[in-house]
């Protein structure tokens, strides 16, 4: 009796001791809004995360914990001004580590199924595990990333609020991560306004013009194509002679893949510079003039597509304005700007 008392007591204290919590399992749905001919082009219907999740993620991805130092977050490399891209050809890492190849822009990635230049991750989830542990970007463990969590004042509650539980692991992180960029779409440029929206007065003359070149002459939409602006295939657009890079080539073992790249959207492309897996490119104009006149025929595994590039474009200087143009009319500047995807 007494036995059972004292214990009583004991677990009185104990509980007296947590610190108080309030915390609740929130699983409201963040408000997605996608516009429905994205649905009817892709076939995939978003599924919302919930708003708990997206709000962890954020916190995450603009936090310098998950790296070694305390000094890299995500968004060190992912600039939300810069479509969530780096203006540096190559990222800087903890302890001053540069990676070789540009950091891509990460927005409407839930519909893809394959990462990174080269495609070796195949989830979202997946993906956000790999920077982490980068030694030339985080160059963090697993194990000492959830230790700093779990010690946080506030990471434990969002947590709970995001899982129902405490565990604050790797698989949680991850899907915070992962939950926070499936809500950064962007649909909603000049572009879409004119192409999708029937606003004619979206575009001005010359990007009206580059819109002409874009979808016919240079046959850009072979490959950026749709409301994703790309094909989310994996092809040679001709950089380079021989492989520098085996980019996709590298992961599958097939030299049929040697020197193919992820067909990169185009979406805010003008405030994503520089540009290619390299970042070799500092401006459109340059990009255009690759196309214009610099695709290798040598290039291995040249994309089918690009033979018509070989002899040269031969756009006028005012034609290859216009395609700049053009492509500045990818710009969703409330994307860019949007509060909600910004540093919490
Ligand atoms: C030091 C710079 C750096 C940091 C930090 C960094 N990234 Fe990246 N990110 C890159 C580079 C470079 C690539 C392309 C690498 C490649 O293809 O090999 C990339 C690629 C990606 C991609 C692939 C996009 C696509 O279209 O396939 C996603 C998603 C991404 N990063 C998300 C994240 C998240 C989430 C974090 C934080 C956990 C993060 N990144 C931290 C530089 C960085
Ligand atoms: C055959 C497919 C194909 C065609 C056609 C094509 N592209 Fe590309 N584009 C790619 C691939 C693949 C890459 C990435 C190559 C790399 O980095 O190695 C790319 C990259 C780009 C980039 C850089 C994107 C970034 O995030 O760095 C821009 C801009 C671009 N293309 C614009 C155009 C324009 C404009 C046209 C038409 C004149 C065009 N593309 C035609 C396949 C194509």
């Amino acid at each position: 009796m007494r036995q059972v008392a004292w214990l009583a007591a004991a677990a009185l204290l104990v509980v007296g001791c947590r610190p108080e919590r309030n915390w609740e399992h929130r699983t409201e749905r963040y408000a997605l809004e996608v516009p429905a001919h994205v649905a009817s082009y892709t076939g995939i219907t978003l599924e919302a995360p919930t708003a708990a999740e997206v709000e962890l993620g954020r916190h995450l991805f603009y936090d310098p914990i998950l790296s070694a130092d305390g000094t890299v977050s995500c968004a060190s490399c992912h600039l939300q001004e810069a479509g969530f891209s780096d203006p540096n050809a190559a990222s800087v890492g903890v302890n001053g580590g540069v990676g070789d190849r540009n950091a891509m822009a990460v927005v409407n990635l839930a519909y893809d199924e394959a990462f990174f230049w080269d495609g070796r991750r195949s989830s979202l989830q997946g993906q956000a595990h790999d920077p982490v542990v980068h030694p030339l970007e985080m160059a963090s463990t697993w194990p000492a990333v959830e230790e700093r969590l779990r010690e946080h004042p506030d990471y434990p509650q969002r947590f709970f609020e995001a899982f129902g539980n405490l565990d604050v692991d790797s698989t949680q992180v991850t899907r915070a991560l992962a939950a926070f960029e499936t809500v950064l779409v962007s649909f909603d440029s000049p572009f879409d306004a004119y192409f999708y929206g029937g606003d004619t007065d979206a575009l001005d003359s010359a990007a009206l013009r580059g819109f002409e070149l874009y979808f016919g002459e240079a046959e850009c939409v072979h490959c950026h194509a749709g409301p994703l602006l790309t094909d989310q295939t994996f092809k040679s657009n001709g950089l380079d002679g021989s492989v520098t890079d085996p980019g996709l080539g590298a992961v599958t073992g097939l030299q049929a893949d040697l020197g193919k790249f992820k067909v990169p959207t185009l979406r805010n492309i003008a405030a994503t510079a520089p540009y290619m897996h390299d970042g070799r490119f500092a401006t459109l104009a340059e990009v255009v003039e690759h196309y214009n006149s610099g695709v290798d025929s040598l290039a291995p595994n040249l994309d089918p597509d690009m033979h018509s590039y070989e002899e040269g474009l031969f756009l006028t200087a005012a034609e290859k304005a216009d395609l700049v143009a053009f492509l500045e009319s990818f710009t969703d500047a409330a994307f860019l700007s949007n509060s909600r995807f910004a540093a919490p």
